[in-house]
C-alpha cells in the first residue's frame, strides 16, 4: 500500500508527519510518496496543484493531506488546491465524524456542486451572481453513501435540506435522496430543514446519527459539530471516491501557531484513521481511534485543550496506548 503526503502550508508540515509516524507504527511495510501543493508552492511554481502531484496522488491508494493558506483577497491565477484535487480525483464525498460523550455522529457532505460549483458572475457592478448547481445523480450517490455508513451504525440517516424554500434544487436534492435511501429498507431516515439543523445539533446532538447534506450545508453543519466536540484540533475528515481517499484535518494552516510545536496533531492521526478504514485496515483504524480518545480523556494536551504539551509528545501518548515505542527505529508492537 502506497500513501501519499501532501502536508502543504503552516502546521500542515508539521502535524502530517505525526500522523505518518503512528500509521508506520502499526504498519511497518507501509510506503509513502511526497508531493507538494499549497499557497508556498504557489509561490514557488504558480500553480497551487501541480501536475506531478496529481500524478503522485494517482500512483496512490490514499493520501493525508495537511492544511495549505489561502490568500484571503482574489490573487490572479490562483485556485484552491482541495477544490482542484476533489475535481481531479472525484472526491465526491466529504465524511466528517463528531464524537465527543453522547455525541457520536457523521456528517456525511456532498463535495462537488452546490453553491461550490464555482458559477459566479458579476451581473453589473452592483450585483453578484452565484448558481448554485444540483443534480440528480450526485445527489443520489451522497445519499447512497450515507446509506451505507448507516448501515454499519445504528441505522439513522437524517437528509438535510432546505426545500420549503429553495423549492428548485433543494427539491431536487430531497427527492433524489430519499428515493436513493429508499433502497436501504432496514433504515430509518427523517428530513430536517438546515435551519432547525442547526438549532437541535446545539440542544441535541446526541439525537443524531448519519447526517446527509449538499455542499455549502454540510460544511457549515460539520464545522458547527467541529465547534460541539473539542474544536478543530480534534476534528478529521475524508475526502471519498469510490476507488481512493484523502484524509485531511478540519483545520487550516494555523499561521498563528506555526512553527512553535504547539499544534494539536489528533485531528490529522483521526483522519489518518478514517483513511486506514476505507483501506480495508478497519481493526488498525479502530486501534488509533482507541488511543487517541484516551489520550483526548487523559492527557497529555497540547495548548488549544488547555495543556502544555508538544505535538510530539502528544503523538508518544498515542503510540503508548498502542504499546508502540515512541522511537521509529525500535517500534514494535505488544498486543
Ligand atoms: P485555522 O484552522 O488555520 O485556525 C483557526 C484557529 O484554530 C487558530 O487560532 C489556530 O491556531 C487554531 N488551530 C487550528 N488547528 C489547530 C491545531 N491542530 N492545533 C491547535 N490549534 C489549532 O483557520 P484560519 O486561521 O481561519 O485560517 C488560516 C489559514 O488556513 C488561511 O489561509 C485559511 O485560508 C487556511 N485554511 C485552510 C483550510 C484547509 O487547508 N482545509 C481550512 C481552513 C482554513
Ligand atoms: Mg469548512
Amino acid at each position: 500500500m502506497r500513501i501519499c503526503l501532501i502536508p502543504g502550508d503552516g502546521i500542515g508540515q508539521e502535524v502530517v508527519p505525526e500522523a505518518w509516524r503512528v500509521i508506520t507504527a502499526l504498519i511497518p511495510n507501509i510506503e509513502s510518496v511526497d508531493a507538494d501543493a499549497g499557497w508556498g508552492t504557489f509561490e514557488r511554481t504558480g500553480i497551487s496543484l501541480p501536475p506531478e502531484t496529481v500524478a503522485t496522488l494517482k500512483s496512490c491508494d490514499g493520501a493525508i493531506f495537511g492544511a495549505v493558506s489561502s490568500p484571503s483577497t482574489k490573487v490572479e491565477g490562483y485556485r484552491s488546491p482541495i477544490v482542484l484535487m476533489r475535481r481531479e480525483l472525484n472526491l465526491y464525498a466529504n465524511i466528517r465524524p463528531l464524537k465527543q460523550g453522547d455525541i457520536d455522529m457523521v456528517v456525511v457532505r456532498e463535495n462537488t456542486e452546490g453553491l461550490y460549483a464555482g458559477r459566479e458572475r458579476m451581473e453589473n457592478d452592483d450585483t453578484a451572481i452565484t448558481e448554485r448547481v444540483i443534480t440528480r445523480q450526485a445527489s443520489a450517490r451522497i445519499a447512497k453513501m450515507a446509506g451505507e455508513i448507516a448501515m454499519s451504525r445504528s441505522q439513522r440517516v437524517t437528509v438535510v435540506h432546505k426545500a420549503n424554500v429553495v423549492r428548485v434544487s433543494d427539491g431536487l436534492f430531497r427527492e433524489a435522496a430519499l428515493q436513493a435511501l429508499s433502497e436501504f429498507p432496514e433504515l430509518s431516515i427523517e428530513e430536517q430543514l438546515v435551519d432547525s439543523m442547526a438549532y437541535r445539533m446545539v440542544r441535541e446532538p446526541e439525537a443524531f446519527d448519519v447526517v446527509v447534506a449538499p455542499n455549502l450545508y454540510g460544511d457549515i453543519l460539520s464545522d458547527l459539530g467541529a465547534g460541539l466536540t473539542g474544536g478543530l484540533g480534534l476534528a478529521p475528515s475524508a475526502n471519498v471516491a469510490d476507488d481512493f481517499v484523502v484524509a485531511e484535518p478540519v483545520h487550516g494552516s494555523a499561521p498563528d501557531i506555526e512553527g512553535q510545536g504547539k499544534a494539536n496533531p489528533l485531528a490529522t492521526i483521526r483522519a489518518a484513521a478514517l483513511m486506514l478504514s476505507r483501506l480495508g485496515h478497519a481493526e488498525t483504524s479502530a486501534r488509533i481511534l482507541t488511543a487517541v480518545e484516551s489520550v483526548i480523556a487523559d492527557g497529555p494536551h497540547t495548548p488549544d485543550l488547555g495543556g502544555t504539551a508538544s505535538t510530539s509528545q502528544v503523538t508518544d501518548a498515542v503510540l503508548e496506548q498502542l504499546g508502540c515505542s515512541p522511537d521509529p527505529k525500535t517500534q514494535e508492537t505488544s498486543r
